[in-house]
């Protein structure tokens, strides 16, 4: 698939079949991911995966997520600031290597969504119980993935006005 037509076209899935996800396509969700662009190339982050049902399931109950049970493959995108070369840029290279997973996922067909972590402090110190996270390590985002169960179609969303010329 080409980039824009990814782009163009991926939404975010909420049900899943028991597919699994291959080990071929975790790897390249999370090629995707390290390839992202970061501040002063910093690579704030680390990546928490999980495919165990009895890991997945616990994250069900962060509120409105109980569409997790069925997800295969979830990864947790973590910052990391101490990588960081210019500081407080982590947030938006943790999202730059979330969106790269969303993407590379819709590409192999793999049904993704992003399940808001940070800034809601308890659902940061819920992922940090459940996997043991250190403290210095933050919870950002978490992609629920595996084989979609409902296809959605594109939308369309370019706004002329949210579009501004040479000046406001
Ligand atoms: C920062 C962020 C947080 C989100 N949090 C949630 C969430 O907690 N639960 C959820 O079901 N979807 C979540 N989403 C997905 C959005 O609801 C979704 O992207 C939006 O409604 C647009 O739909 P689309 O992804 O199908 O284009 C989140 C997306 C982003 C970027």
């Amino acid at each position: 698939m080409e980039t824009i037509k990814s782009i163009m076209t991926r939404r975010s899935i909420r049900t899943w079949t028991n597919e699994p996800v291959t080990e071929e396509q975790r790897k390249l969700i999370l090629e995707a991911a390290m390839n992202a662009p970061s501040a002063a190339d910093a690579r704030p982050w680390h990546f928490v995966t999980m495919n165990e049902p009895d890991v997945i399931k616990q994250f069900a109950g962060l509120g409105g997520t109980e569409m997790l049970e069925e997800s295969t493959f979830m990864v947790l995108v973590c910052g990391d600031p101490s990588k960081e070369i210019y500081p407080g840029f982590w947030p938006q290279d943790c999202s730059c290597a979330a969106q790269n997973m969303q993407l590379a996922a819709h590409d192999i067909g793999i049904g993704c969504v992003w399940i808001a972590i940070y800034p809601l402090e308890e659902r940061v110190e819920t992922c940090r119980k459940i996997l043991d996270i250190p403290d210095d390590i933050t919870p950002f985002s978490l992609l629920a993935m595996g084989a979609p169960n409902e296809v959605l179609g594109p939308e369309y969303r370019y706004d002329e006005g949210r579009f501004h010329s040479n000046k406001w």
